[in-house]
């Protein structure tokens, strides 16, 4: 059972913090937290003295997204005021400016020429994950597939700096929903918050306005009721596309650094998506989704109870983003969100289970913990102190190899995927590939992937199935240089191995032509794969 890696202030005392507390945590630190567009050369210790004169600062970093940007936490909020209050509205000779005063700065130097000049670049943190190509370079110099696994998580899981940068994103289009709605909060939720977001990934945004419609609980004294008039529509759903599409124009029209806005109120769940340039990161604004917030917490829960779950997925992930088996342009593919299923289904199914059913979490659930949304359950216990840890101590090496081994060999005709039981379960329709929506249970989150898809990523798990049961075997004699193990999966010639078969495959009986196409591979993988004497499989986890 694992530490967890790189989770900062996880924990209160010691006990781990449940996601709401931090969720809450962290939007009430973005809002004390203000984003400067400044020069490169910059001398730090005199920036941060001048803002000093506004309030204490807690901490600061640089980024670089399309200029270099300085993000700066004040201890109090009231420090925002005084600032504020000191910057001047930008004098521009041909455009006019759109009067609206955020917490997006742009810092310039008086005297550019003197200050930047014996001045080095200031340290910028990574926003971006590294290349392909070199990321299999790192991976070649791990001694164990376990370690591959966890060097992977290491390079593309959000970092702090990152994941502090989305809640502040959040609570500046907060403050923009404000106008209308003061008392609505906007929270990321999806791969921002979940555990299993990589450097790079979009930022989902919920609008909530639940609080606004919670009814007081003082008692109701004196013979009257007193209620607020307001507007009526005939579903949620129009009210969310109007109250989205009247957001989404104000994102457009006043967000200093919101470009792109696209309003996307005919999908099944409306959105309003835009590219918030001095982050870079892409947006999509929702509301009335809070089962997509409940779903988000339940990842994270899982997510942080092993950290098995979160190597395991990250390279799963990884792996389907390199042979094309998802991708950022909707389609027929299969999502990030439905792999992170299919992996949570597969450690469930181990002896002993890794993590819990979510049947299991529902039945360690407090009162506080019941929650239903639009008549579906999403009850599970938060506590995650509650969940006794597993007794599992594979490692990620068979782990990962299993992996593929179980879903190459998956009844994706008969069965459905169900992480609630923990089981498979018949298909109640023929899509070709079912996994039951864990909160509404009647939908099929893969409905999208069509059978074609479905048959690329079969054929590509048995492939790597087979490549790492070789290594295992010891079947593999190359030299150092060669990428092996995890490094090997992620080549294109594993894809372009599968297309070879696929063909073969078509012309006689599957038996005989696999055991042929076994011995082929045989000799492929001596061109293919290493251990060199190099690797070792690690016997515990982390
Ligand atoms: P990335 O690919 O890293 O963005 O992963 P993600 O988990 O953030 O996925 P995405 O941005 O597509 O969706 C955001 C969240 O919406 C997910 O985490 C889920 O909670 C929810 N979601 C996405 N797709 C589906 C779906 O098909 N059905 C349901 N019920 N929820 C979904
Ligand atoms: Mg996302």
């Amino acid at each position: 059972m694992g530490g967890e890696g790189k989770t900062r202030d996880s924990k209160v005392g010691t006990r781990k913090k449940t996601f709401p507390e931090v969720q809450a945590e962290r939007l009430e630190q973005a809002q004390r937290t203000v984003l400067i567009n400044c020069p490169a050369k910059i001398s730090e210790k005199k920036f941060l003295k001048y803002l000093s004169h506004h309030g204490k600062i807690n901490s600061h970093y640089f980024y670089e997204s399309y200029g270099t940007y300085a993000v700066v936490e004040f201890s109090e909020k009231d420090s925002i005021a005084s600032l504020q209050d000191v910057t001047r509205t930008p004098g521009v000779e041909e455009e006019c400016a759109v009067p609206f005063k955020s917490r997006l700065f742009t810092l310039t130097l008086k005297n550019p020429s003197t200050q930047a000049a014996d001045q080095a670049p200031v340290h910028c943190h990574k926003q971006s994950t590294i290349l392909v190509s070199d990321l299999v370079q790192k991976l070649c110099s791990a001694d164990s597939v376990s370690n591959q696994l966890y060097t992977l998580m290491d390079e593309y899981q959000l970092t702090e700096e990152n994941t502090k940068l989305r809640f502040l994103v959040c609570s500046l289009i907060q403050e923009i929903a404000c106008a209308y709605f003061p008392e609505c909060t906007v929270k990321p939720f999806g791969s921002s918050v979940n555990t299993f977001g990589k450097l790079g990934c979009d930022l989902d945004m919920f609008l909530d306005l639940d609080e606004i419609g919670r009814s007081p609980t003082r008692a109701k004294t004196g013979p009257f009721y007193m209620e607020y008039q307001m507007k009526r529509v005939p579903s949620q759903r129009i009210a969310s596309q109007r109250i989205l599409s009247v957001i989404g124009d104000c994102i457009d029209n006043f967000g200093p650094g919101c470009v792109g806005v696209q309003k996307i109120l005919n999908a099944r769940c409306p959105l309003v998506r835009f590219s918030h340039q001095p982050t870079g990161f892409q947006c999509d604004l929702t509301t009335n989704n809070r089962v997509a917030m409940r779903s988000s917490e339940l990842l994270y829960i899982y997510g942080s109870l092993d950290s098995r779950v979160r190597a395991l997925v990250f390279s799963v992930r990884c792996w389907a983003r390199v042979h094309g088996i998802t991708s950022t342009i909707p389609g027929p593919w299969i999502t990030n969100f439905s792999l992170t299923m299919m992996a949570l289904f597969f450690l469930q199914k181990r002896t002993p289970p890794i993590i819990p059913t979510l049947d299991q979490l529902k039945d360690l659930a407090d009162a506080e913990d019941k929650h239903v949304v639009e008549g579906h359950d999403c009850t599970f216990a938060s506590n995650l102190n509650k969940i006794k840890p597993t007794e599992n101590t594979e490692t990620l090496d068979v782990l990962l190899s299993d992996f593929f081994e179980y879903f190459g060999n998956f009844a994706f005709k008969k069965n459905s995927i169900n992480i609630r039981k923990g089981k498979e379960q018949n298909k109640p329709e023929p899509s070709p590939l079912y996994i039951q929506n864990p909160f509404e249970q009647a939908l099929n989150i893969s409905k999208n992937v069509n059978q074609s898809q479905l048959d690329r990523f079969v054929a590509l798990a048995r492939e790597c199935a087979w490549i790492l049961q070789q290594e295992d075997k010891g079947n593999s004699s190359l030299s150092n240089s060669q990428p092996w193990g995890l490094a090997a999966l992620l080549l294109p010639s594993v894809a372009s191995n599968c297309v070879k078969g696929k063909k073969r495959k078509r012309v006689q009986a599957s038996e005989r032509i696999k055991s042929l196409l076994d011995s082929l591979k045989i000799n492929n993988a001596n061109s293919l794969v290493n251990n060199g004497g190099k690797r070792t499989f690690s016997s515990q986890t982390r």
